[in-house]
């Protein structure tokens, strides 16, 4: 890590200098006559291809990329039947012991910030070593290990856990988030069944279909080679 940085164009830099940059990446689709064709199909105008609309195209696809049908959505629809008893008794604590506070919504999270730590600041072990969080961008102290509230959709299939990723065990995150942020020594047996509860949120992953990629030209810039005016202004 570390050696690789995304700005907020997500272009990857090493440390000397960057790899993939907005021209390169206009200039290697302009140069992919199947890419022009398909911008120029899905965009329309003679500046289909731009790297605007390739973000553009990257967030269409990643809108596909939703997995409904997590147990706990048909149980919202009225099934009774899609929640264990188990899983019930731990939405109902998710809900009643404060959880559901800052992880809420469509996805149980995502939406605010807060600090890890409301009530208790967790242990080194478990915060980031190099990451304060929100104070990165804003400077003040009050940002100091503020982070996102996780979304919590299929949880059970992202460990490890927090931002440090020193949590492998759903049982302990839950435990951790009980003392740190609510101030509330969770029973294992309440941990527990939050984790049952959480395992209801794992829906449909989505299928995707690698396509084969089209061909490239001559024209195309090689890795490592460095962007001649050419092809830029192509
Ligand atoms: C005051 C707000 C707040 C409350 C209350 C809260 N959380 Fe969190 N939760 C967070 C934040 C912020 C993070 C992100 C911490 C990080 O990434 O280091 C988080 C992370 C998590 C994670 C890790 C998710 C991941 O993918 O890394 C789980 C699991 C979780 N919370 C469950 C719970 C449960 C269960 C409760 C109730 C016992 C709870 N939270 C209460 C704010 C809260």
């Amino acid at each position: 890590m570390g050696e690789f940085r995304a700005n907020r164009y997500g272009v990857a830099r090493t440390s000397e200098r960057p790899i993939q940059t907005p021209e390169r990446i206009e200039a290697t689709l302009k140069s992919i006559p199947a890419y022009v064709e398909a911008f120029e199909k899905a965009f329309g105008g003679p500046n289909a291809v731009s790297f605007d609309n390739a973000a553009r195209a990257l967030a269409a696809f990643e809108t596909t990329l939703i997995t409904p049908n997590a147990p706990f959505d048909r149980f919202l629809r009225g099934d009774d039947k899609a929640l264990t008893q188990e899983q019930q008794q731990g939405l109902e604590l998710f809900m009643n012991t404060g959880c559901a506070a800052c992880h809420s919504g469509m996805n149980l999270g995502g939406q605010a910030y807060f600090p890890f730590g409301v009530v208790k600041r967790p242990g080194a072990d478990i915060l980031p070593e190099d990451d304060k969080g929100r104070f990165a961008v804003t400077n003040t102290a009050s940002d100091e290990y503020v982070f996102r509230a996780s979304p919590l959709r299929n949880v059970a299939l992202t460990p490890p856990y927090f931002h440090s990723g020193e949590v492998w065990d759903l049982e302990q995150a839950v435990a951790i988030m009980g003392d740190s942020q609510l101030g509330r020594e969770l029973t294992k047996e309440e941990a527990s069944a939050i984790s049952a509860f959480l395992r209801s949120l794992t829906g449909e992953q989505p299928r995707i279909t690698l396509p084969i990629l089209p061909p490239s030209s001559p024209s195309t810039p090689k890795p490592d080679q460095e962007l001649s005016a050419q092809a830029a202004s192509n």
